[in-house]
């Protein structure tokens, strides 16, 4: 491999601004991820607490090997969507370590709005399900939910992307092998029953977890019948008669240490997709040793420009993400404005493909070249994202633009290897596509503070609205569309939304990737051999 160079100088004055204002972003990013891991509101948790329960957060770091890394799902889901506050869309998803081995962590936060699923609430559930079955992670659901969230119930309800397909992915999971268990802390209610009587195995809380498909007040208006709580669906019951749960527990941390010990007895996951796969390679998916970056990763902050739209030296950044800032590089003088190339992270292999500029014929050539050759050989595929879209003008349509950029795009629709996606800068049009936007599978993609994205730039996007409606020199109406793309570019919009895993710092990104890469290695390769059509 050959060592990066770098021609960062430290003392310029650009470096120092901006270093100085990535600080800033940085700050801001982990003062919103601290407000947010407060959960609901003051008194909400001073009741929870008064009920002898933990909260959330604190489930999750009880049930995790003690050090150990929890990567967490978009922390700020659901983020100024709804008039009431929802910190982490009422639900906290993400991957730790119990045991020794990888599991998906779902569990509701009852302190916000008792826990109950509003849209990003179901999506946020869903995307860890998803990201679950992808890298063939054991589930543990940490119930504590009033279920659907009664005033939005019919976006939450019935379609393909509703409450209903929880238990769907419950179930398929559960046909593939992937261990589904369920933890029921409080309540789990109505739909949310099935959580716990669809997994494979539930431990209950005493006089603490409920499971019904109706709650008492429900049962009398539907029935006239009067019964109280704990005979209907507790703890006792449902572990001694109906059989609905498997092991009681006497409260919080007892519950969590039986699903330790369930865990622990868990088949080790087999690499299944490996033996078809004759061409995978030892040396992806086994880590070997590895050293840190060269570089100071931190100096990412005075490298990244303030602007989006001045370039970014891509080199610079690959050598502080990857081991030794050692980096073997793929035409490295062909299509220039996408870097491809092989190095390590944390000892796995994988292939990087950087944006360098804009993406013309060339580049999109090479990194469809690239992305064949990585899924040749097994190799995960590592997308750094920062691209202000493919070129335009007579001059490229008339020489196939639209067809070459199709080509990568199909490479990264098609591609086997697992993939991971960071948007490092900006993120707007097909370039979106082809660098493995949300749409194309990454198992996870995750965006620094400084990026951007849209469908388009705000500048182009008010010029060219501007036009279309007749109001060129219409001041405010121009002002307008980029204030309305200046909010909607924000990372902070899309995090709130789930058009990523998570708004991560430039510092973080390392550890990130290094963590997806270790788990996918359960799944390596996601589907047979087959080859699109490319259009020639
Ligand atoms: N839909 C909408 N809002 C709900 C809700 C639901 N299903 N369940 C609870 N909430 C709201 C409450 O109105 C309250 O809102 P507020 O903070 O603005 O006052 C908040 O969530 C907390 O509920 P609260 O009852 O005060 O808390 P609790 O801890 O004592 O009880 C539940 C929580 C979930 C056990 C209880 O609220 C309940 O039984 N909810 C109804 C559950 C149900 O029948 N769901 C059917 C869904 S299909």
């Amino acid at each position: 491999m050959a060592t990066l160079e770098t021609s960062v100088d430290t003392t310029t004055e650009v470096y120092q601004e901006n270093y100085a204002h990535y600080q800033e972003l940085v700050n801001e990013l982990y003062g919103k991820i601290e407000n947010v891991k407060q959960g609901g509101t003051l008194k909400a948790r001073e009741r929870h607490l008064k009920r002898g329960k933990l909260l959330a957060r604190d489930r999750i770091f009880a049930l995790v090997d003690p050090g150990t890394f929890f990567m967490e799902l978009s922390p700020l889901a659901g983020e100024k969507l709804y008039e009431s506050a929802l910190p982490s869309a009422g639900i906290i998803t993400g991957i730790g370590k119990i045991q020794g081995r990888f599991v998906m962590l779902i569990a509701n936060d009852p302190t916000v709005k008792g826990g109950t699923y509003y849209p990003i609430t179901v999506k946020k559930h869903l995307r860890a399900q998803e990201v679950a079955a992808e890298n063939k992670l054991p589930c543990i659901y940490l119930v504590d939910s009033g279920g659907a969230y009664l005033p939005l119930q019919d976006e939450v309800f019935p379609d393909i992307t509703g409450f209903g397909r929880i238990f769907y992915n419950q179930s398929r999971m559960s046909a593939d092998g992937i261990p589904q268990i369920a933890v029921v802390l409080g309540q789990c209610i109505a739909g949310g029953a099935y959580v716990a009587a669809m997994s494979d195995e539930t431990i209950i809380v005493k006089n603490q977890g409920a499971i019904y498909l109706g709650g008492p007040e429900l049962v009398y208006a539907a029935t006239g019948e009067v019964i109280d709580a704990e005979s209907l669906g507790g703890a006792e019951m449902h572990c001694r008669v109906s059989g609905v749960a498997d092991h009681l527990a006497d409260n919080d941390a007892h519950a969590l240490t039986i699903c330790r010990d369930l865990v622990s007895h868990l088949p080790q996951p087999t690499s299944s997709s490996l033996s078809d796969i004759h061409t995978l390679t030892a040396v992806s998916s086994v880590p070997r040793s590895f050293a840190d970056p060269l570089y100071d990763s931190r100096e990412l902050y005075g490298i990244i420009p303030e602007d989006v739209r001045q370039p970014m030296p891509s080199h610079e950044i690959i050598a502080r993400i990857v081991d030794g800032s050692d980096f073997h590089e793929f035409k490295a003088l062909y299509g220039e404005t996408l870097i491809c190339g092989f190095a390590t992270i944390h000892g796995f292999e994988v292939g990087i493909v950087a944006n360098n500029g804009i993406l013309f014929s060339e580049s999109a050539l090479k990194g469809t070249h690239f992305i064949e050759l990585c899924n040749q050989r097994g190799t995960p595929l590592v997308f750094l994202q920062n691209i202000a879209g493919f070129m335009v003008g007579k001059h490229y349509e008339q020489h196939g633009i639209a067809k070459d950029g199709a080509k990568m795009v199909t490479a990264v629709a098609t591609s086997r290897v697992a993939k991971f996606t960071v948007i490092i800068g900006g993120s707007f049009g097909a370039g979106n596509y082809a660098m493995c936007g949300r749409a194309y599978g990454a198992r996870q993609l995750w965006i620094w503070p400084n990026a951007r994205i849209s469908v388009m730039g705000g500048d182009v996007a008010a010029s060219l609205m501007s036009q279309i409606q007749h109001k060129k020199d219409d001041q405010t109406f121009i002002q307008n569309i980029k204030n309305q793309f200046a909010e909607q570019g924000s990372p902070y919009y899309a995090s709130a939304r789930l058009w990523d895993d998570g708004i991560i710092e430039p510092l973080q990104t390392r550890r990130y990737l290094a963590q997806g890469l270790a788990m996918s290695k359960s799944n390596p390769i996601e589907f047979g051999h087959r080859y699109p059509i490319y259009r020639m």
